[in-house]
């Protein structure tokens, strides 16, 4: 379990804090979406929980440790950061993921780096130099290097934005096995398909969280992501405008096919 409590932040030399009193929880085996315009404070939540930033005001709980002002890195939460090559250190992609893999024995470690390169389908590049890599294939390395390490908690920054629509697919998927697998993920994001991932959406606006959908009240209370600004996910879209012709779907579809699968079982079974 992840607990935020009265999370309060101001960068130095910034006239207006960061974050105001930010309190939320997220429950083992959750998957959360934390979305907010641009500069509402989405990454440094991130930061503070992961322990990137040291805290001021407020408290994080780890399961049963209180983090407060002064703490460091917290060993079991993994951080992709929105930007990779603020996160990558080395050239060689063995490298870069065996860093964090401390003493581990050489054949855990091998194993780790081969199945977390396939996680991200990136296996066939494990031999290409970093720097000569896109920004959307880092984006996938820096993925592979926090999943090697197995952290209970996962915080993705912006997961795909750097990333094409068939690899976001394939993230897609991923974070939907990482879920099914029991890790527990804060998704922060500006993209409408990944709010449809989270159990729960928490909207930032201006430091400050001003909603907490869960998944089922996502189509009644859609409005409020309109307020904030976010784009609502095209499956949002189509069960809307369902339900405004009298036609309820259930919002456990993760994507068109399925829902059109859903649709087709309804209309072949006649209801
Ligand atoms: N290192 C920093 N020094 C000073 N101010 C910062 C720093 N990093 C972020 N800020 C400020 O804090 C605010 C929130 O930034 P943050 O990066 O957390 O927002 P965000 O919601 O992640 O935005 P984006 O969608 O653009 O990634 C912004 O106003 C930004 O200018
Ligand atoms: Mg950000």
């Amino acid at each position: 379990m992840i607990k935020v409590s009265h999370l309060s932040y101001s960068y130095p030399g910034n006239s207006r804090p960061t974050l105001e009193d930010i309190s939320f929880e997220v429950k083992d085996g959750e998957v959360i979406a934390l979305v907010g315009q641009n500069g509402s404070g989405k990454s440094t939540i991130g930061r503070l929980i992961a322990g990137i930033l040291k805290l001021q005001k407020g408290s994080v709980q780890i399961d049963d440790h209180i983090y407060s002002k002064g703490d460091g890195l917290r060993g079991n939460v993994g951080i992709v950061f929105q930007n990779p090559e603020n996160q990558i250190i080395f050239n060689r992609i063995d490298d870069e993921i065996s860093f964090a893999l401390g003493d581990l024995a050489s054949n855990e470690i091998e194993q780790r780096i081969q199945n977390s390169l396939k996680q991200v389908g990136m296996n066939e590049f494990r031999n290409q130099d970093l720097y000569s890599l896109s920004l959307g294939q880092k984006q996938r390395i820096v993925l592979a290097e926090a999943l090697a390490r197995r952290p209970k908690y996962l915080i993705l920054d912006e997961p795909t934005t750097m990333i094409d629509s068939q690899g976001k697919e394939k993230i897609y998927q991923l974070i939907r096995k990482l879920k099914d697998d029991g890790y527990t993920i804060i998704c922060i994001t500006n993209l409408a398909d990944e709010i449809l991932m989270a159990d729960r959406t928490l909207i930032l606006h201006q430091g400050k969280i001003v909603a907490k959908i869960k998944r089922t009240e996502l189509v009644q209370k859609s409005n409020l992501l309109l307020k904030y600004g976010i784009h609502l996910p095209t499956l949002l879209q189509i069960l809307i405008g369902m339900e405004e012709r009298g036609i309820e779907l259930s919002l456990k579809d993760y994507t068109i096919a399925e829902l059109l699968n859903n649709v087709e079982k309804k209309v072949k079974h006649g209801c």
